[in-house]
């Protein structure tokens, strides 16, 4: 994963939390770069499950949780780092529907090992988005925070509804998202 999304969090976490459960996030001995990331470094996905799993331990705050706050807040650090990706959609059913073909098309040509999930989508109704997600990669609760945090950005209330169809390949979850208002 990017390095950018690991600062991302860190910040969040000094934020949310504080600088000392920073720290004792950090002090995991399982990472892989002894508990130092940059926002220009690329890092395996497995660091971040880590991070979040002892932050979930020390917080006492289900991993889910913790996970889809991340989404959500990324969502907005990442759309304040590459303005431009999200310029002309209007609405977050608008935006959503290009993160495949082409938000993450565009992620993939500035940072070509950046590694990213498949999404299709299909609109139901004018206010009625289905949207897959697959992945090797379990962050289909990233991608609810995501989710929420596009809507956050439009000033909407999405009602989202998921399943998880994860199998040996691939990790697989639908999600039926609706427009309130
Ligand atoms: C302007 C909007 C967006 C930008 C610039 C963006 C960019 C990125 C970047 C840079 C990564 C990290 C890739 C890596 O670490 O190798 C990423 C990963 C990811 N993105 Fe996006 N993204 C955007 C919107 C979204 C939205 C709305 C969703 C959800 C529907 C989403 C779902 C994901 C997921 C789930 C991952 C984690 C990788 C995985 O699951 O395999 N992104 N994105």
């Amino acid at each position: 994963m990017m390095g950018v999304v690991y600062t991302t969090f860190m910040d969040m976490v000094a934020e949310r939390f504080s600088e000392d459960v920073l720290d004792e996030v950090l002090d995991d001995p399982g990472l892989s770069t002894g508990g130092a990331f940059t926002s220009v470094g690329y890092y395996g996905h497995t660091d971040m499950i880590k991070l979040v799993v002892r932050l979930s331990q020390i917080t006492k705050l289900p991993v889910d949780t913790l996970i889809e706050a991340f989404g959500e807040h990324l969502f907005g650090v990442l759309v304040g780092k590459y303005p431009t990706l999200a310029e002309g959609r209007s609405s977050s059913m608008e935006l959503l529907e290009v993160v495949d073909t082409a938000i993450h098309v565009e992620v993939l040509k500035l940072y070509p090992n950046a590694e990213l999930p498949e999404f299709r989508c299909e609109r139901l109704e004018p206010s009625v988005l289905h949207m897959e997600y697959r992945s090797k990669r379990p962050f289909s609760r990233l991608a609810l925070g995501l989710i929420q945090g596009c809507a956050k950005h439009y000033g909407e209330t999405l009602e989202i509804s998921h399943e998880s169809f994860d199998s040996e390949e691939q990790y697989e979850t639908h999600f039926t998202i609706k427009r309130i208002q």
